[in-house]
């Protein structure tokens, strides 16, 4: 298996692994999107090959992180956080699952954006398995989704923190790329 940096030229593989992948176009038109939303910059975009088939894709894009505090005075300041990045969306060919690869591609991807100097990378996903790759629970450290999670699904918004950075104590709220910044996609 090989895993490389993704080309404009592999716009087709990877459109075509997330309709197999998730069995319809959503997905895959989503991707399409983040890729060509300027907000969403700079997006980490990886594709897996096996014996040179397009077997999985990720991609990461550009998030925001800012907090409000009171300055004392009644008004309130928005101090800009550290540096951050959404996972989604992942997908690897039915043919290809349980072989590691979605996993490779996660591994790869965080230390990308670590090499890069992010500091924290989040997700809405599946706890069970983003938990086997370092995530934990985001809203209980204190940074709040762009919309709103249910309750029920609070353990879905993860946050996974790299290096030695820590945004400290607060209460942040996680922005995300124009593309994803719809309530739509902020449920689980
Ligand atoms: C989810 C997905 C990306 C995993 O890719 P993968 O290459 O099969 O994953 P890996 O090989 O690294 O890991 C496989 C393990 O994860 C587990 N796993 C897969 N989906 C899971 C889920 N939804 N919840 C919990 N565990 C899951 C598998 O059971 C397997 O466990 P095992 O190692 O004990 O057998 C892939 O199944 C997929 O593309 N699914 C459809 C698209 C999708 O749902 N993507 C969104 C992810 S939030």
């Amino acid at each position: 298996m090989l895993i490389r940096e993704t080309a404009e030229s592999d716009l087709p593989a990877i459109l075509h692994v997330h309709r197999l992948a998730f069995g319809q176009d959503e997905e895959a038109a989503l991707t399409e999107a983040i890729l060509r939303d300027p907000s969403a910059q700079p997006v980490v975009s990886l594709l897996a090959l096996v014996d040179g088939e397009p077997a999985g894709h990720i991609l990461f894009s550009r998030a925001g992180l800012s907090s409000s505090r009171s300055s004392g005075l009644g008004s309130s300041n928005v101090e800009a956080g550290p540096s951050a990045a959404l996972l989604a969306p992942l997908a690897v060919v039915p043919a290809a699952q349980s072989q590691g690869i979605g996993g490779a591609l996660i591994r790869r991807g965080l230390e990308d954006l670590s090499r890069a100097g992010t500091a924290l990378v989040f997700v809405l996903g599946y706890p069970a398995y983003y938990q086997r790759h370092g995530f934990q629970a985001a809203g209980r450290l204190g940074f709040a989704a762009p919309y709103p999670i249910a309750e029920r699904n609070a353990e879905a918004w993860m946050v996974q923190m790299l290096g030695d950075h820590s945004p400290g104590k607060g209460d942040w709220q996680v922005t995300c790329a124009d593309t994803l910044n719809k309530p739509e996609y902020w449920v689980e």
